[in-house]
């Protein structure tokens, strides 16, 4: 575990765009995700433990396209020179107007993917999704049932990131990367990303205020490239009341945690993980300044531990999956340092799906 006490103290702005919220609810099969009560679990011993379920989120099981959704919007309505109230139609229509082959592009190990190719599809555009070879054939469908154009890379993630960047580029004002992830001269779109991310916030805070008349002050996060997180921490440490930002990964995919402990941006060299979405090896650049100022506790689980959450969960009436999960078993390494009081939100950020039980 890596704490940082400066973090308590630490405080920053947002100027994530106020249009955000009223832009997700006018997306079509847009519903506020359940916030489920999971104070029951007598072991952590904490009077208020809240689980945001994003496992049915617009019709995907998982929270990615918050972020995919308003960040294509957004640069889309930018290259139309379209105010950000515009509605879907009024940018169909600029796009049949003005920006005919329009195509969105992106790499993925699954979910964020999918996420851009059903936005493709809202706007009737394509999109090509590029895919590591590993990649299973059951996601693979997955992304061309929502009328993604899937092309399969031979290598890893970070190839098929290159491939959709350099295919993007080739194609021009045209071609749009919608890359959940941010590297130097890419900084924008991953910006807006993190920036949808935060409707899932704003929904908890009614919805826990509304239980308890108060606002969470623990929150819980998995990290993958840590976008969401960067999400979590601008949200909560720009509001002026106290609270811990408690980040999770896989061991075997540590990223954030070795990048606090030696206080530079660290790569790590990842192994296979139940929670694939976390199986990543470099924090976002845009994450990184704002990680290691405002994350307060980074934990590490094994696959067992959040396999052994997921099942405690299940009882609470959550089917999330193992990155959701992950929450609950970091919470539970952390539960004894924390006022009994606290109210505390995890982000169970999927929905179950298949994976090899660990032994
Ligand atoms: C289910 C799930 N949870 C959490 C994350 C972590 O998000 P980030 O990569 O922004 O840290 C991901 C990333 O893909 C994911 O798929």
């Amino acid at each position: 575990m890596f704490v940082n006490s400066k973090a308590r103290t630490w405080t920053c702005s947002s100027t994530v765009d106020v249009e955000i919220d009223s832009f997700h609810r006018s997306l079509p099969g847009y519903s506020q995700t359940p916030l489920l009560d999971c104070s029951s679990i007598t072991e952590l011993a904490l009077k208020n433990v809240f689980l945001k379920d994003e496992s049915a989120r617009m019709g995907l099981p998982a929270f990615k396209i918050l972020g995919a959704s308003w960040a294509t919007y957004k640069a889309i309505t930018k290259l139309l020179q379209l105010p950000l109230t515009a509605n879907v139609q009024a940018v169909k229509d600029g796009i049949a107007q003005k920006h005919e082959g329009l195509t969105l592009f992106a790499a993925t190990e699954g979910n964020h993917g999918r996420a851009v190719a059903k936005m493709a599809s809202l706007l009737g555009i394509q999109s090509q999704i590029f895919v590591p070879q590993y990649l299973n054939k059951s996601t693979r469908n997955l992304i061309e049932n929502e009328g993604g154009n899937v092309v399969v890379v031979p290598g890893d993630y970070n190839e098929a990131v290159l491939r959709a960047k350099n295919t993007a580029h080739e194609i021009g004002i045209n071609g749009l990367l919608i890359q959940d992830t941010a590297f130097d001269g890419y900084e924008d779109i991953p910006q807006w990303i993190v920036d949808g991310y935060s409707t899932m916030m704003h929904e908890a805070d009614s919805q826990i205020y509304s239980i308890t008349q108060a606002q969470p002050n623990v929150i819980v996060v998995p990290v993958g490239v840590g976008s969401l997180a960067q999400s979590v921490v601008t949200h909560y440490k720009s509001r002026g009341h106290p609270c811990t930002i408690i980040a999770v990964e896989p061991e075997s995919a540590n990223c954030l945690q070795m990048s606090l402990e030696s206080g530079a941006l660290t790569s790590v060299s990842t192994k296979d993980t139940i929670m694939c979405g976390l199986n990543c090896g470099t924090v976002s650049s845009i994450a990184w300044p704002v990680l290691r100022n405002g994350v307060d506790v980074s934990v590490c689980v094994t696959d067992a531990e959040a396999h052994e959450s997921l099942l405690q969960l299940k009882e609470c009436q959550a089917v999330i999956g193992p990155c959701a999960a992950a929450t609950l078993a970091a919470l539970k390494k952390v539960a004894p340092r924390l006022d009994k009081n606290a109210v505390v939100l995890l982000l169970g950020t999927e929905g179950i799906r298949d994976y090899e039980v660990p032994t």
